[in-house]
């Protein structure tokens, strides 16, 4: 596929996905991409900043309805939730098949990966719209705002999740062991995140004491990571809407993050990031695609960056697959190249991280490296269209068809 060819690829995936109505819980208009209208007909939060980016190379307005119509589902207190049900008559035949906390009947209770500041900022910067911007600022600042207030008990710069949906890589194995996982497949995933489920079940809504009763406390990785470069993005859009003491607050936090990530979750023997577990921060010493994420990161002190290239990304027993980059290396014993029926993020290779990681590697000056991730990926989608994510040793395409975030392709 040509570059024209990939664009109407995209086009068209990000059309027939397109949901747009007036939804009858709230009477608000939504206008949004669902990720996959079989697997996930509703709005979740990552997936649609990634859609959002992806639209900006095909149709600007529609790359701002996708994060307005995101936006208009915050709360008072700040939250946006990581799914909201628009279109409630396919909410029950989705729940025969997943869990999701909620506290309300149209959107979970639930986050997922801070991504949205960077989402609007690319938005902005490829309009111009200053009244997009001006909406979206005080959204913004209440999110931010909140996941610190809510998140983050112990004030380290590094904010918690309360289950691995939260994360956005949801049966991980790192995750495997807090959550007692007995089988290894989806199913054995289900029934041990529903134990954590029944015991928040009085708590819901109430972080901090979810957090305190220490049953899922995981200071992520990639979800920090994230965060951080979502801080920075929000202080850029505040200096540059001459609100100078905003931009300070969100640099400060911004830098606290990323110094927190170093100091704390930075594993100089294993030479890999570790997620932080329980309010006594237990490292995680499982490596997996989220150990790279901090390569995100422009000021990560080069050392450490070398040291994940060297020894993580390109070594061809971990993550330089054929197909890179897997979600987890392939020297994990718990590896799964293949389609794990549903147990997704143990081994096959995303478009998300891909976009994350080959932008980070060509930033520190690792061009090279760039380049084959983005051909390589841009590879797995000729050979099996727009799919949920690759096995990183075939690049046969697995999971979900006409997925949306796989269109962020055009973006790499
Ligand atoms: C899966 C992914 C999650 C994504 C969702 C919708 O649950 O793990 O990251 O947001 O699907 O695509």
């Amino acid at each position: 596929m040509d570059r024209q060819e990939l664009e109407a690829g995209a086009r068209k995936i990000l059309l027939t996905n397109l949901r747009r109505g007036v939804a009858d819980w709230n009477g608000k208009e939504y206008s949004f991409v669902c990720p996959s209208l079989r697997g996930y007909p509703f709005q979740w939060f990552w997936d649609s900043c990634f859609h959002a980016i992806a639209l900006i190379h095909l149709d600007l307005d529609q790359a701002k309805a996708e994060l307005t119509t995101l936006m208009s589902a915050a709360l008072p207190d700040g939250f946006i939730p990581h799914m909201i049900f628009w279109e409630m008559e396919k909410q029950p035949d989705f729940l025969s098949r997943n869990i999701v906390g909620m506290t309300s009947p149209n959107y979970s209770a639930t986050m997922q990966p801070p991504i949205i500041a960077y989402a609007v900022e690319r938005v902005y910067q490829a309009t111009g719209d200053k009244e997009f911007l001006d909406a979206a600022l005080p959204i913004l600042t209440g999110f931010y705002r909140w996941a610190k207030q809510a998140r983050d008990p112990d004030d380290d710069g590094l904010i918690a999740v309360i289950q691995p949906e939260e994360a956005g890589t949801d049966c991980s194995p790192k995750y495997d062991d807090i959550l007692g996982l007995k089988e290894l497949s989806n199913r054995g995933f289900i029934t041990a995140l529903r134990k954590v489920y029944e015991a928040y079940e009085p708590m819901r809504g109430d972080d901090h004491k979810i957090l305190a009763a220490d049953l899922f406390h995981v200071e992520d990785v990639l979800v920090n990571t994230i965060y951080a470069m979502g801080l920075r993005s929000l202080a850029r859009l505040l200096a540059d809407s001459g609100d100078s003491t905003g931009a300070a607050e969100f640099n400060r936090e911004a830098d606290r993050t990323r110094d927190a990530l170093v100091s704390k979750c930075w594993d100089e023997d294993a030479g890999a990031f570790f997620d932080l577990s329980g309010v006594a921060e237990t490292p995680i010493k499982v490596v997996t695609i989220s150990s790279l994420m901090p390569l995100v990161l422009e000021d990560l002190p080069r050392p450490i960056v070398e040291r994940l290239v060297d020894q993580w990304v390109t070594n061809p027993d971990h993550f330089w697959t054929p197909y890179p980059l897997p979600s987890v290396p392939a020297s994990d014993p718990k590896f799964m190249p293949g389609n794990p029926g549903g147990f997704i993020w143990r081994g096959p290779s995303w478009i998300n991280t891909n976009w994350f990681l080959s932008h980070a590697l060509r930033r520190h000056g690792y061009g090279e490296l760039a380049d084959t991730v983005v051909a390589r990926s841009h590879e797995c989608i000729d050979k099996s269209g727009f799919r949920e994510y690759y096995n990183p040793f075939t690049g046969e395409g697995l999971g979900a068809s006409d997925f949306g975030w796989s269109t962020l392709i055009l973006d790499m």
